[in-house]
């Protein structure tokens, strides 16, 4: 028996957390649907209520909201490898008492404990386990090193002339700190240049669902770029550590460039691309001064790292220094798509009126 004093406590705290933990939700049912909802509550289950044998009436029911994403974390903290005991417990709908997950009476299934997809077995040509995770070997490519790389957009047009002066300016105060360390200097620089493509493609994804529009292939070519960027560096990990200042430094830069970079493409996308454009000139530039630095001998040509011989299907025996002149051919081809882009904005069109370069390696 609780005293009166102990009841007015319960019926305050419950009236505290009862907002917090719970929600409302509309429910058809009955009583069944309440006594199912509650036993799941109390067993710490998900619930979700549906439609059941219709009684005419429509019920305000709490709907357990906060255990479920509790829930969600605690199973996906589990180390991979390691299959947590309660997996797939899984809770029949109906008259088994317990939640009704995916369709009570419906022959459904919820689960309560829900741990992953497992990743189709794929290998190699030769027979091997293929061993990377991040890409599949459909995704790797043999970079064309043949692409021009003298190329350079001139800048006539106000726009492009503020584009190009952005982009020339920034180059001071990263050769000041980086000097000749070209290694670092590429590992940070990818940070920064993995961040255009993703911005651009979200928002023309958005734009695309706005408008019921076809994106002309330009949301999938502009994630390409960026996926290719964020392959740079992860391939340039291997060769470099950064500082812990240098960490610092990309997290206060990625901060400022992110935003920076998503409110010029809200306002113009075709000085946005153009600055990508000369970003990616300069991007040639550095990864020439990292050969020039590799062939006299000042940075050592260590073999390349295994995710490189992997995503551009070099050979076994391949050096930092055929991974540099690949990663520079990249950004050659980067260079001619958001040059290209901008060109598209400069004519008055819309990207989607000129068919997106995909797989333009
Ligand atoms: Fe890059
Ligand atoms: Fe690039």
């Amino acid at each position: 028996m609780m005293s009166r004093g102990a009841k007015r406590i319960a019926r305050s705290v419950l009236g505290h957390v009862g907002p917090r933990y719970f929600s409302t939700a509309t429910a058809r049912g009955g009583a069944a649907s309440d006594a199912a909802a509650l036993r799941s509550y109390v067993k710490g289950t998900a619930s979700t209520f549906f439609y059941g044998p219709a009684n005419g009436s429509e019920k305000a029911v709490v709907t357990w909201m906060r255990f479920p994403v509790l829930g969600s974390r605690n199973a996906s903290t589990v180390a991979l490898g390691e299959k947590p005991q309660d997996e797939e417990k899984q809770v029949q709908g109906g008259s088994s008492g317990g939640a009704t997950g995916g369709g009570g009476g419906n022959g459904n299934k919820g689960i309560v404990s829900y741990w992953g997809v497992e990743p189709a077995k794929v290998t190699k040509e030769d027979g091997t386990e293929w061993r990377w995770n991040c890409f599949r070997p459909w995704e790797t490519y043999k970079a064309d090193l043949t692409i021009d790389l003298k190329k350079h957009h001139a800048p006539v047009t106000f726009l492009d002339k503020v584009a190009y002066w952005t982009v020339k300016s920034l180059r001071y105060p990263t050769d000041l700190f980086f000097q000749r360390r070209y290694g670092c200097r590429a590992m940070m620089l990818e940070t920064v240049a993995a961040v255009p493509g993703m911005v651009g493609g979200m928002l023309l994804h958005c734009k695309s669902l706005r408008r019921f529009e076809h994106s002309g292939g330009w949301i999938k070519a502009l994630l390409e770029e960026a996926e290719n960027e964020r392959m740079h560096l992860m391939t340039f990990m291997e060769v470099s550590q950064p500082r812990w200042y240098e960490r610092a430094l990309v997290f206060t830069v990625q901060g400022v460039f992110f935003n920076a970079y998503f409110l010029t493409y809200l306002v113009s996308p075709k000085l946005a691309h153009r600055i990508v454009g000369y970003l990616e000139e300069e991007a040639i530039h550095s990864y020439t001064e990292f050969l020039k630095e590799l062939d006299k001998g000042n940075i050592e040509n260590v073999p390349a790292p295994a995710i490189a011989i992997d995503y551009w299907r070099l050979p076994k025996d391949s050096t930092l220094r055929d991974v540099v002149m690949i990663v520079r051919a990249d950004e050659a081809h980067h260079r001619d798509v958001n040059h290209f882009a901008s060109d598209i904005h400069y004519q008055g069109h819309e990207l989607k009126e000129a068919p997106a370069p995909i797989g333009y390696h």
